[in-house]
């Protein structure tokens, strides 16, 4: 891995996902998760001042990117519950069968190379009755913005450590066994209609 994808990229992603409306679709989602849970692509570790700490037992944080497990180190370090680095990635998650109440996934189903591979290791390894719970940007509704993702995306791809921005999400849960039961969708305030189109809610096994 070079000096962008280990140092610089691992900054600009830290930054890129902590912007307010980015925050606000953090505050929709994380809170839901409870018990054991595995967070896929845990990133810089954002996410861990969202969850609600009472309904927690542990985390599994899965994260390929030594860069990015880094720059997680301080808020780690500040959780108010037992986090377990899982360094691998998403397509081959190293648990039992139904050993999570919860799998967590923000902005990371864009970046996994086989999404689809990495669904089904979600859906193994969610107990019966658990819940994936998702806040992903990805394909946009209107024509004209959905020409742009495409035109972009090879670009984009390059520049933003693999991230696609025209994939089809709902669609791609739902391919993988699961039922999404609750989605909501928006484009973001204050961000580029290509990169804004965002989806959340959760989904169960079928
Ligand atoms: C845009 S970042 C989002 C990080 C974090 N989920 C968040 O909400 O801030 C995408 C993350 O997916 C990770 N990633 C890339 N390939 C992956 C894979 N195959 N399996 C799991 N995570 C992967 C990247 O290293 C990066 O940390």
């Amino acid at each position: 891995m070079g000096f962008y994808e280990n140092r610089i990229l691992p900054k600009l992603i830290d930054v890129a996902c902590a912007t307010p409306p980015i925050l606000k679709q953090r505050e929709k989602v994380v809170p839901q998760a409870e018990g054991r849970i595995l967070e896929v692509g845990m990133g810089s570790a954002i996410n861990i001042p969202f969850y609600d700490a009472s309904k927690v037992e542990m985390v599994w944080g899965l994260e390929p990117s030594e860069g990015m497990r880094r720059k997680a180190v301080p808020r780690i370090a500040d959780a108010p519950f037992p986090v377990e680095w899982l360094g691998l990635p998403g397509e081959e998650i190293p648990l039992d069968d139904d050993s999570a109440d919860t799998v967590l996934l923000t902005f990371t189903l864009c970046t996994i190379p086989d999404f689809a591979k990495a669904l089904g290791q979600m859906r193994r390894v969610l107990k019966p009755g658990g819940r994936l719970l998702f806040a992903e940007h990805g394909a946009a509704p209107d024509e004209s913005v959905r020409r742009w993702q495409e035109r972009l995306n090879p670009i984009w791809k390059r520049l933003a450590g693999g991230c696609h921005i025209n994939r089809e999400i709902p669609q791609a849960i739902e391919a993988a066994g699961f039922k999404v039961e609750s989605l909501d969708t928006m484009y973001l305030p204050g961000t580029p209609k290509v990169a804004a189109f965002q989806y959340w809610g959760f989904a169960t096994q079928r």
